[in-house]
């Protein structure tokens, strides 16, 4: 696994196999960043023209290889580009180191020479190189070489706040790392069962308990939503439990994962096109176990119960019917009339359970639907909510975190179009095919007790890269919205 740390050198005496440097500018100027200065010197007066000439650009993310010559110890010099503003945006960073990590895979010692004086910097730099080092290699006979080690410059390697920075940039690259592991993970591997028995193993060496719910438990107590959805696979579900209880926690938060190994659709059968990718039908899972195992290795006083909830949706002569009735968890009654919209049914299930432990928020993570892929495109996720503030602090949050998310709203039309069934409590499909990720956030509002506040994040969108990588995201699973819920449980343990 590629580690990272801060050393105070100068970019031409550090020892390392490649020299990462930061370019900024426009199409008819480059200039060094802050760290990057030295290296324009030593290289002379043409340098710039050189990289120019080379192709390189201050295009956020742009990667360009040039020889050192004898001017630094490091062999290779490479430019990344970090855009023209005079006070460099951190997001951009992120991106810039990541983008150099992923051209430099296999080299033992990269030393980045970014912008690395703030914490915000550090973090930046630190969490891009190191999410963008990653690699997924568990069914290739040659495996990757990863870097090595990330070494990064700065002045303020000796202070405590930037090893503490540091040291939190690693947890939290990580942990999204870990969840794209188990997103890449193909499904005849990953399945209900062994994925509860992967959280349930990682959490040993944690603070995280985890328990874990199998079929007959999950019968026994009427679970519903996720038994319909996992009848007809061969593998059955799990609802699995993570919690993190420190002493005094400024506060209580619950987060609900979607969890569906593979979603063929059901007898809905999707298209094959449509069911290709969709091993990434637990991203949601993914996140909301990451998350939380990187709350409690950050030590952050906040209390976290998560809930996994796991199916495989599968055709069969045991599936569920369009047409069927289920009985959910908590003892409403849901007209199923497209069982390739799974994930709501499973979701609602944990989302009452959620109640049930009276956090003082929920929020539920879900490849939802395909209507808000439309709405926001592939880099973005959807956030929806039953509290205008919260709706208003989550996107904030995000960006903080470096994702991307936008506020939709949950229009009242949504209601009756829920009630739209004369045999069941609610219908689970929206009767016309207008407002797919709206109707489905209604429906899971629905499950949340009146006194809780809620929010939804439909991150279908960006959450597998069917694109080629770019900055710090690679090809496939994304690690989306972990940062996200790590960043909120950071800044509610600041509130009390
Ligand atoms: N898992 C899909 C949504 C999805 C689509 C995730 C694209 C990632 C990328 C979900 O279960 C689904 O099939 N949704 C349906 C809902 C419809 C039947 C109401 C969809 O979006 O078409
Ligand atoms: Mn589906
Ligand atoms: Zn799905």
């Amino acid at each position: 696994m590629t580690t990272a740390r801060l050393r105070d050198a100068s970019a031409l005496s550090a020892k390392a196999d490649a020299l990462v440097i930061g370019v900024l500018g426009n199409d008819s100027s480059l200039r060094p960043a802050p760290g990057a200065e030295e290296v324009f010197d030593a290289l002379g007066p043409g340098f710039a023209e050189t990289l120019k000439a080379l192709g390189a650009s201050a295009k956020g993310g742009d990667v360009c290889k040039v020889p050192s010559g004898a001017a630094a110890k490091a062999p290779v010099v490479v430019a990344v580009g970090l855009g023209d503003d005079e006070e460099i945006d951190t997001e951009s960073l992120r991106c810039g180191s990541g983008a150099a990590a992923r051209a430099l895979a296999g080299k033992e010692a990269v030393a980045l020479a970014l912008p690395a004086s703030t914490d915000e910097q550090i973090r930046a730099v630190a969490e891009g190189a190191l999410m963008g080092a990653y690699a997924f290699d568990r069914y290739l006979t040659k495996k990757h070489e990863p870097i090595g080690e990330l070494v990064v410059l700065t002045s303020r390697a000796g202070d405590r706040a930037a090893k503490q920075t540091l040291e939190k940039a690693s947890i939290v690259a990580a942990a999204v790392n870990f969840a794209r592991d188990l997103v890449n993970t193909a499904p005849n591997d990953l399945y209900p069962e062994s994925m509860a028995a992967q959280l349930a193993s990682h959490a040993k060496k944690t603070k995280v308990k985890v328990s874990v719910t199998d079929e007959q438990g999950l019968a026994e107590q009427g679970y519903g939503g996720i038994l319909g959805v996992g009848k007809g696979s061969a593998k059955p579900p799990r609802l699995v439990k993570l919690a993190y209880a420190p002493r005094q926690p400024a506060a209580h938060l619950a987060f609900v994962g979607k969890g569906i190994t593979f979603d063929s659709g059901g007898l809905s059968i999707k298209p094959s096109a449509g069911m290709a990718t969709m091993k990434c039908d637990m991203s949601g899972a993914a996140a909301v176990a990451a998350a939380t195992f990187a709350v409690a290795e950050l030590g952050l006083p906040v209390r976290i119960t998560a809930y996994a909830c796991i199916a495989e949706n599968m055709p069969s002569g045991t599936a569920t019917r369009p047409g069927d009735v289920l009985t959910m968890y908590g003892g409403k009654t849901v007209e199923v009339l497209n069982t390739d919209a799974e994930g709501r049914l499973v979701l609602a299930d944990g989302i009452t359970t959620a109640n049930g432990d009276q956090p003082d928020l929920i929020v539920d993570v879900a490849t939802l639907t395909g209507a808000c892929v439309v709405a926001l495109g592939n880099k973005m996720s959807g956030v929806f909510s039953n509290d205008d503030t919260l709706l208003d602090e989550l996107p904030r949050v995000a960006e903080r975190a470096g994702e991307l998310m936008w506020p939709l709203p949950i229009p009242d039309e949504m209601n009756e179009k829920l009630r739209n069934t004369k045999i069941a409590d609610l219908s689970q499909h929206n009767p016309d095919k207008w407002g797919g990720a709206l109707f489905a956030a209604a429906f899971l509002r629905e499950f949340v007790a009146e006194d809780i506040a809620w929010a939804h994040l439909d991150i279908a969108g960006p959450a597998f890269n069917e694109e080629s990588p770019h900055g710090y995201t690679p090809k496939g699973g994304a690690g989306t919205a972990v940062r996200t819920l790590i960043q909120l449980a950071v800044e509610r343990s600041r509130r009390s």
